[in-house]
């Protein structure tokens, strides 16, 4: 019988990627996708019409419960760090449907915002990092475990993981928490991220690129396509016998970091962005200037993905964050209508 997945997010960034490495790879899994409505479902119909579309928001229960409990796996990536009922529907339908002989896998996309609590409980912004703030997803797995309730993020992976506790084996878990993504994604609508492009549309518009306090803080980063193609591999674990009764792969130990060892310090960012937007004349001058009011670049996130590699073999093969750069000006600059 062919595997079936339960997908939100699908006119996303990254829901979308995901969406179209799955199809990619596997045209033969049955995708059952979460869209708001007809309308905003169209785009994805037409590009996948042998998925099935089902309608609602985050908040409509009953589709999500009902969903969850036929997939044989839950993709959720739709406001997925931070929605709560979303999560909740989740858990109850894994939990109704599923049972210690088949049991429900969920994979669920949160972000490495979590380790920026930090910074955010001392106001602490623009700062180099400390060294106690690299987490690595195995070495530093029981304070990942036990961030403050405050986190960002933290109050959904709690229904995550409660899911997990209350639940397994009938319901695993495998919590994935990428980093800054960058690249132009796939999917049917939207194809940008956040982070870059904000940096980017900002320097566009008021002439000069952001950088919040010394611009000494860091983030790890991975490419939309390396993304994506962490998801294929979940859900290739979820169905493999090798990884799919280990609890250090679904279940409550499972947080998944990304990176490609490729750090990068926001300041750097606002540097290529200036010098590239300025080289094609879309600036007058390479500036860079301080401000308050682009919170996230001055937090510190620094993870180590060692559980992607250890269990997935998971490489990262996309180009890098500042070979990317020009196209992300390119788009920019398009939206802007500035080219
Ligand atoms: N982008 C990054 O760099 C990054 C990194 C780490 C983690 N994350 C996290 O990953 C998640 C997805 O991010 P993204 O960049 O893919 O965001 P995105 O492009 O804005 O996509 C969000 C998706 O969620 C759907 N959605 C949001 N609210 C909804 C609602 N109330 N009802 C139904 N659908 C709803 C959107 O549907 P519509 O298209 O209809 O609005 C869209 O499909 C977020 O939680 C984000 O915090 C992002």
């Amino acid at each position: 019988m062919a595997t079936k997945i339960f997908l939100t997010g699908a006119t996303g960034y990254i829901g979308g990627e995901t969406l179209y490495q799955l199809v990619e790879a596997h045209p033969e899994y049955e995708l059952t996708l979460l869209v708001r409505n007809e309308e905003r479902g169209k785009p994805v119909a037409a590009a996948y019409p042998k998925a099935r579309l089902v309608y609602g928001s985050l908040d409509s229960a009953d589709v999500i419960e009902r969903e969850a409990a036929a997939a044989d796996i839950v993709i959720h990536t739709a406001d997925s760090s931070d929605d709560q009922p979303s999560a909740r529907a989740i858990a109850k339908g894994l939990a109704a449907g599923h049972s210690a002989e088949r049991p429900g896998y969920w994979i669920h996309l949160c972000g490495t915002g979590i380790l920026t609590w930090y910074d955010l409980a001392h106001s602490r912004f623009g700062e180099a990092p400390l060294a106690e703030q690299a987490y690595d997803d195995i070495g530093s797995i029981s304070e990942i475990l036990s961030l403050p309730r405050d986190a960002p993020h933290r109050d959904v992976d709690e229904i995550v993981l409660g899911a997990s506790a209350a639940g397994y084996p009938a319901v695993r878990t495998l919590i994935f928490c990428p980093p800054t993504i960058y690249g132009r994604g796939r999917g049917p609508v939207n194809q940008r991220s956040v982070q870059v492009p904000r940096i980017v549309e900002y320097a566009l518009q008021r002439g000069f690129a952001p950088v919040q306090g010394a611009g000494l803080s860091e983030w790890d980063n991975v490419h939309i396509r390396d993304v994506g193609a962490f998801f294929v591999r979940a859900v290739a674990a979820a169905l493999d016998p090798a990884t799919r009764d280990d609890p250090e792969v679904f279940g409550p130990r499972a947080y998944f970091f990304l990176e490609n060892g490729d750090r990068h310090k926001w300041s750097d960012v606002a540097r290529w962005v200036a010098d590239e937007a300025a080289r094609r004349g879309l600036l007058p001058e390479p500036a860079v200037k301080t401000v308050d009011d682009v919170p996230s670049l001055g937090t510190n996130s620094r993870g180590v993905a060692s559980r992607a590699r250890k269990y997935f073999g998971w490489e990262p093969r996309g180009p890098s964050l500042k070979d990317e750069i020009p196209d992300a000006v390119t788009v920019e600059a398009e939206r802007l209508g500035k080219v």
